[in-house]
Order: structure tokens, then C-alpha cells, then sequence
């Protein structure tokens, strides 16, 4: 979802575009302009002079030759409508639709206006709005299938009149309903003859809004998770991005939580607290309406105090065990999650990259205490144990990691660390962060930085000399390196690609969110916002050592291209259509037959080449 209707961060921390402009002031270099800014010219100093091999001493990435890219693009034209467009040389199968039954033979919903699907029917479902979703494959001794596996998948988010049919719950079954469509899927697919479906399995689940979580971490039994109520903890919520880890897990990500609660202003006229205000909670949230049946999400009562703090999370989930809780990895902070990818550094310690999806807001980095196979083996969770950094971006091509602890001195005004990790926007605010233009997914490229979306934003006011970032309604995309393999506490950086400098060309694009790197240099791109030339949202793939990019497919009207998964051999990739048609079936039926008068619905695409090749490619 492009959410895009505020700023929470007043803490005047020195703007992205202003260290941008700085720098690019300062070189010669960029007076090529746009074109050259489009590749990573901003290339810095520090690069150059002092990053070899990243510090790895591993030996540095070289690029396999030529034609990463090979296939036919999608041209402009083919662009838009109520129908899916791929490259020529792909093809493409449609996914556990919302509604789908999470196992065959269970309740379904197919899109029928005039009868939606029951609260109880729906949480046997597939939920709506497919978002971030990874796939572990089965696995027996050294056997990985490529055909059989767990895919987890996100259910960002739903609208009332989407979901229910109404523009305003009316009862506790409506909002029953919207809860149950939203969190997880955990469903068992396989490939059969060529056509990918759900397959009975003891380990599918669908985990939402009322499923009992747990906390782990410093957080967790802090009188900040408790409320007066002593109500247990229960769901996950706007599920955007994710992340899954070294040992097999899947990681969810809450982003914007805020829009679920709401004030009744039943037992006093409520107003936010400072830290209800930087997270951007107000009396009406994004209009769910929730509040109203489910006292949960009351702001205004008294005996839910603290509900609040237990959304904004990771949520790390068992693929493989339908009776595990999920769990809430309080030590990597709670902000508006948009995603998170790991990384080993060379001592075996993990480094989790995470952005904070909201304009002028932050990114974030994880990094646990000890090497994750020691902690793993004494019964500790790497994801419990670490330190929380965030992200300063200095004018001259390098950066910071500012630890968000107790030792540092301007932190000295929070009470504990407990306080620091619940309200971590407002420890960054006081670190001095750099505020960033919507920070959307991470991942780590084949040449071992960490890429980040930044999406877009519309409310910065002071235009760079070198871009046209001010405004900035197209976004780009940032990549760093970390000193010490990682886990440093410095990081190189340059701009690998700003999407405004496409718009005259074949491979137009803008808003770019969904992000992956594939081990051979592949940059796989998706948008979500509006297109230029008419397009609708897409996939593009980059090549990160030539900058090339080409459109691999874009979607039907009005939806948004985000998740990412792919089988072992990379023969198949899935990916998301989320919101097509914003629900309207005038618009698209999706993946019913334009004109059916279905309600269009979010689905997940199974995308391969033609010739078995490696997706991408
Ligand atoms: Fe859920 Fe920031 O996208
Ligand atoms: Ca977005
Ligand atoms: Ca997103």
C-alpha cells in the first residue's frame, strides 16, 4: 500500500537531500546531470579511496559477464489496462487468490459481490492483501525440492468496502472479517504437471489479528506490553515486507499499525501522547473503524492502555510447526517494519537491515551478540540478543551506525532500554538519524551492499542541485556497505539508481518498493505508486554492475507488484498483484475474466521463463 498521508518524525534531523546536495555541490563529477546520477555516479569518495573488498577479505564481487538481462522487455504500450503484461520469453500461472481455500477442500470465497465470506470462513482463507512472502522448500537429507514447500505470506492490508462490502463496519462480525483477512499465510504448495497448488499439509495455518503471540527480548514482561486489562498478547497486523532467516524461519514485518486503532473518546476525550504522535496514531486511524466493536483497539479506554505497543514488530514464524507462537523479536525495535534481510558477517554474527516506511523516517540495523550458530545451539535466539543501530548518512560517502543503547550520552533522557526498543523512532530522533525519503525494502546484492527502496516523497520541499529529489514523487534506490563485513560501526554509500531519471526511456518507472538481489546481480524491482507513461505498477530487473534495466511484467489496473519468493534453482518466482483494481470490478476482475463482474482479487503470480532459465535472466 502506498501509504502516503503524513510525517511523524518533527525532530528537524538534517534531511537526506540536504547530505545529498552537499555532496553532490562538491563534485565536479555530477554536473553530467540526470543520466549519469541514473547509475550510481554519485559514487563516493570514500569508495573509492578505502573499499576494496568491504573489509571481507572475502574476494571482491565481479560480475558474470555479459547478458545478465536477456530477456524481451515489456514495452510501454503493453503496459496498462485491466490485464496482466510479461516479458515474452515468461510466462505466468495465477496463485492462492484471496479467498482460496488454505487447503483444498476448505471454505472459499471466489469474488462474488452480493456474498462475501463469513469472519470464521475467512480465517480458513487466504487473506487479502499479498504482500511480502518467502518459500521454504521441502527439504529430506540433502534432497531440495523445487517443487514442494511452505510459502509464508503477508496479508498486508484490506479496505472496509473491499473486504466487507461496507464502507464502515456495522457489528463485531464485520470487523471479525477485516481481522481475519489480514497477517499470515502459511500454505503448502507444489507443482504438479506444471501448475503450481495448495496441498494438504499438517503445517498450514493462517495467523491474524486474534492468534496468540508471544514476546521475546529485552521488551518482553516490561510493564510497556502490559495492559490494566491483563489481556494476553493476540495478532499481527499490516503485514507489509519480510525477511526469513539463516536457520529456516520466516519474519514478518508490522508496518502501519497506527491505522487500525482508533479513540471511541467512550471514558474521556482522548489525545495522543508524544510517543502516540510520532507513530502516528490519531482518533480515526486509517478508518477501519475497528475500535468502534474491539475495544482492543480503543485508544480511548483506559483498560487497553499499552495495546498499542505491542504492534510494530518482527514476528518470527515457524514454517514447518503449525503450534508455534509467534514471536515478537522486541531487540529489533518497533517502528512502522517495512521489511528485513539478514546477513552473516564473517564472525558468524547476523546483521538484520530494516527501513522505517514513512516520510523523513529512518533505517535501521540489527546486529546480534554472538555468532548465530553458538546462540542457536545454547537455546538463545540471535534475534533476542544485540544492538539496535540507526542509520547517519554523512555528506562525503560515508555513514554511521548509532547505536540505540543506554551507554550513548544522547539517549540519556529514556529510563531503560526497555523504553529505547518500544519507542525507537523517538531514541533515533534524539541518536541525530538521518530522516530518508520512505524507506521500503532491503536486501543484499550480490555484490555484498545492502540496497534500499526509497519510495518517494512528496512533502520534501528543498530541491537538490544535481536531481530533481525536491519534491521527490519517483524515489531511488540507496546502497551502503558496512566496515568490518557488516557489523561495523561506519558504512559507505552512494546512490545506486533514481527512478526519476528512467522517465525518458524504455524502462520508465517510479515508487519503487519490493527489492531483491539475486546471487548473480540481478536487481529485482517493484513499484507501488503512480507509474509514469500511463503504466500500471511493474517489475523491473537491474543489472547492479552495468545499471541496465528492463521490465519484466506489469500488472492490471490499479495494483500494486510487491513480494518476492523463488524456488531453490531460481526456475520460479513468485510475486504479488496487491489491491488490483482497488477492489472495483469495474476497473478489473482479476484474476476472474475482465467484464465478469468478480471482485477483483489480490493474487500471487507464478512467473517462469519459457525455456526453464533462471528467473531474470
Ligand atoms: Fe507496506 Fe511501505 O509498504
Ligand atoms: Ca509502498
Ligand atoms: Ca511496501
Amino acid at each position: 500500500m502506498d501509504h502516503d498521508n503524513g510525517i511523524s518524525n518533527k525532530s528537524g534531523n538534517r534531511p537526506f537531500q540536504d547530505v545529498l546536495r552537499a555532496r553532490a555541490s562538491r563534485r565536479s563529477v555530477i554536473a553530467g546531470g540526470l543520466a549519469t546520477a541514473a547509475t550510481g555516479i554519485l559514487a563516493p569518495a570514500a569508495m573509492a579511496d578505502g573499499w576494496k573488498d568491504g573489509g571481507s577479505g572475502k574476494k571482491p564481487y565481479r560480475p558474470r559477464g555479459r547478458n545478465l538481462i536477456g530477456f524481451e522487455p515489456v514495452p510501454v504500450e503493453a503496459g496498462s489496462g485491466p490485464e496482466v503484461s510479461i516479458s515474452s520469453d515468461y510466462e505466468y500461472d495465477v496463485l492462492i487468490p484471496w479467498g482460496d481455500p488454505l487447503e483444498p477442500g476448505g471454505p472459499s470465497y471466489d469474488g462474488d459481490p452480493d456474498s462475501r465470506p463469513s469472519a470464521k470462513n475467512q480465517a480458513e482463507m487466504i487473506g487479502i492483501g499479498h504482500d511480502g512472502m518467502w518459500f521454504f522448500p521441502y527439504t529430506k537429507k540433502r534432497y531440495v525440492s523445487n517443487r514442494a514447500g511452505m510459502l509464508c505470506i503477508n496479508h498486508e492490508f484490506g479496505t472496509n468496502p473491499h473486504v466487507t462490502g461496507k464502507a464502515f463496519p456495522e457489528s463485531l462480525e464485520d470487523v471479525r472479517l477485516s481481522q481475519h483477512a489480514h497477517g499470515v499465510s502459511v500454505v503448502a504448495i507444489a507443482e504438479w504437471k506444471g501448475k503450481w497448488r495448495q496441498i494438504r499439509s499438517r503445517n498450514s495455518r493462517r495467523i491474524h489479528v486474534n492468534t496468540p503471540v508471544a514476546f521475546s527480548g529485552p521488551v518482553a514482561g516490561s510493564e510497556l506490553l502490559a495492559t490494566p486489562n491483563g489481556n494476553i498478547p493476540l495478532g499481527t497486523v499490516n503485514n507489509c515486507a519480510n525477511g526469513y532467516t539463516p536457520w529456516g524461519t520466516y519474519l514478518t514485518c508490522e508496518e502501519n499499525f497506527n491505522g487500525y486503532f482508533g479513540a471511541s473518546n467512550e471514558d474521556a476525550t482522548w489525545t495522543p501522547t508524544e510517543a502516540q504522535s510520532r507513530y502516528g496514531f490519531s482518533s480515526n486511524g486509517f478508518g477501519y473503524g475497528w475500535h468502534l466493536f474491539d475495544k482492543r483497539f480503543d485508544l480511548s479506554d483506559a483498560d487497553y492502555r499499552n495495546e498499542e505497543n505491542r504492534f510494530g514488530w518482527i514476528v518470527e514464524i515457524d514454517p514447518w510447526d503449525a503450534t508455534q507462537t509467534p514471536v515478537k523479536r522486541t531487540a529489533m525495535g518497533r517502528f512502522k517494519h517495512e521489511g528485513v534481510a539478514i546477513v552473516e558477517g564473517k564472525d558468524g554474527r547476523i546483521a538484520a537491515y530494516m527501513g522505517d516506511d514513512e516520510r523523513f523516517d529512518y533505517i535501521y540495523r540489527f546486529v546480534s551478540a554472538d555468532d548465530w550458530k553458538t546462540m542457536r545451539a545454547q537455546g538463545r535466539s540471535p534475534l533476542d540478543e544485540g544492538t539496535l543501530y540507526v542509520a547517519k548518512f554523512n555528506e562525503d560517502g560515508t555513514g554511521e551506525w548509532l547505536p540505540l543503547t543506554m551507554d550513548n550520552p544522547a539517549l540519556s533522557s529514556f529510563a531503560s532500554q526497555e523504553e529505547i526498543l518500544t519507542f525507537a523512532r523517538l531514541a533515533a530522533d534524539a541518536a541525530g538519524a538521518t530522516p530518508m525519503d520512505r524507506p521500503e525494502w532491503t536486501t543484499i546484492g550480490a555484490d555484498g551492499y545492502a540496497y534500499c527502496t526509497l519510495t518517494n516523497n512528496s512533502r520534501r520541499t528543498e530541491p537538490g542541485p544535481a536531481n530533481p529529489l525536491a519534491p521527490n514523487p519517483d524515489g531511488h534506490i540507496i546502497r551502503w556497505k558496512d566496515s568490518d563485513d557488516y557489523t561495523g560501526s561506519s558504512f559507505v554509500w552512494d546512490i545506486f539508481l533514481i527512478a526519476a531519471t528512467t522517465h525518458d526511456s524504455e524502462d520508465a518507472f517510479g515508487s519503487p518498493d519490493g527489492l531483491w538481489g539475486d546471487p548473480d546481480g540481478r536487481l529485482f524491482i517493484e513499484t507501488d505508486g503512480g507509474q509514469p507513461l500511463g503504466l500500471n505498477d511493474q517489475m523491473l530487473v537491474a543489472d547492479i554492475n552495468s545499471g541496465e534495466l528492463r521490465r519484466l511484467l506489469t500488472g492490471v489496473t490499479d495494483c500494486e507488484v510487491t513480494g518476492l519468493a523463488v524456488t531453490p534453482d531460481r526456475r520460479t518466482l513468485f510475486a504479488n498483484l496487491q489491491h488490483p483494481g482497488n477492489g472495483d470490478p469495474a476497473a478489473t476482475s482479476f484474476p476472474a475474466p475482465t467484464g465478469s463482474g468478480r471482485i477483483p482479487r489480490d493474487a500471487t503470480l507464478v512467473i517462469r521463463r519459457k525455456d526453464g532459465g533462471i528467473v531474470g535472466s
